[in-house]
């Protein structure tokens, strides 16, 4: 199996016949999981048919709340990029890049924090869950509190029109329009495109035990590396409806982990509507319910597994393939970067 990164047509910030372009990506704390796909993963592997994609591995702002953990953060560079190419990112259509490695979204943050107030970055929702969720020692890194400023640069940088995101993240890309906007009317021009949220089938997918989010905090996450033993006891601890005792009994599929999990995950031809009948007529126990969702659970990861594995297998053939990737991703980068500094009048010294 190859990663072979694809040829550059980068270089140029406009030209008519250019695909237009998508911009994702993930904090490399981890493996990526079930949540990830269903949220913005999915999504992507449309918008390479369609796009010019650019998937950035965010290890800075990974940072931003694992200060302490520089080395886990920069391991999980690779299990991010093993994690793409297993769910079938193919890297000769989308580019593959390191965050840390492209200076000019750092400098191009520089130039958006000015815009923004920091009331204004308290006030983004994101943020103000994830701060209630990941309780700080010592206070906020205010490299925390501006990660959305960061992500919005990620995003402008490539002149990104759609961006795949699980629901969460939407405050955060209304954030990255405020920016693009201020920056237009401050260079008098549209320098940067107004972005578009893609959001997945299902935005937020729930845990096993139905409460919150799939995240590896709440420790209910089922990666997308897991084996066929894993994928059954993540389905069997699933909630499903406590008072439907026995098969024959009719159930609620309301707040039903397993049917959520369905609706997310069943291939087209499979009838979860008649499945979703026969439960709340009374019938079909948690048992066989259970089965058919682990069916399709194992059917979905299996050839997921077997490709990571693969690429896991030569290691060296995806670091390469970051390498590439990444020094591809600077050429439009700084493209922007040159632009804005132009339109800003700051190129008439140099
Ligand atoms: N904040 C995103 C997440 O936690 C990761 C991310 C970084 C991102 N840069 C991005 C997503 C640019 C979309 C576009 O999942």
């Amino acid at each position: 199996m190859s990663a072979q990164p694809h040829s550059s047509n980068s270089g140029t910030a406009t030209g008519a016949t250019r695909k237009p372009i998508a911009v994702s990506g993930d904090r490399p704390t981890g493996q990526l999981h079930l949540g990830h796909y269903a949220g913005s993963l999915a999504t992507r592997l449309e918008l390479q048919e369609t796009h010019e994609q650019y998937l950035l591995i965010a290890d800075l702002q990974a940072l931003t709340d694992h200060a302490e953990a520089p080395r886990e953060v920069a391991a999980n560079v690779l299990e991010v990029a093993l994690d793409y190419l297993a769910i079938g990112i193919d890297s000769a259509r989308s580019t593959i890049c390191v965050q840390s490695h492209i200076p000019e979204l750092a400098e191009l943050t520089l130039y958006l924090l000015n815009l923004v107030s920091i009331g204004r970055l308290q006030r983004n929702p994101t943020v103000k869950a994830e701060i209630g969720q990941r309780r700080f020692k010592g206070g906020i890194p205010a490299g925390f509190l501006l990660y959305p400023v960061s992500q919005a640069a990620d995003i402008a940088a490539f002149r990104a029109s759609v961006v795949a995101v699980g629901e969460d993240q939407i405050p955060v890309i209304e954030q990255t329009n405020e920016l693009v906007r201020s920056v237009n009317r401050i260079c008098d021009q549209v320098l940067l495109p107004e972005v578009e949220a893609r959001i997945g089938r299902v935005g937020r997918l729930p845990g096993a035990d139905g409460g919150s989010k799939m995240s590896k905090s709440s420790g209910n996450v089922l990666r997308l590396s897991a084996s066929s033993a894993d994928i059954r006891k993540f389905v069997t601890r699933m909630y499903t409806d406590p008072t439907h005792l026995r098969a024959e009994d009719p159930g609620n599929t309301e707040g039903n982990v397993v049917f959520t999990y369905l609706d997310a995950f069943a291939p087209t031809d499979f009838d979860v509507a008649a499945l979703r009948d026969r439960y709340r007529a009374g019938g079909l126990g948690d048992v066989e319910l259970k089965k058919q969702l682990g069916d399709i659970l194992d059917a979905l990861l299996a050839p997921i597994r077997a490709r990571r594995a693969d690429f896991a297998n030569d290691k060296g053939e995806v670091l390469r393939m970051l390498r590439v990737g990444t020094e591809q991703a600077r050429g439009p980068a700084a493209v922007t970067l040159s632009a804005l500094r132009r339109a800003l009048g700051f190129n008439a010294f140099l």
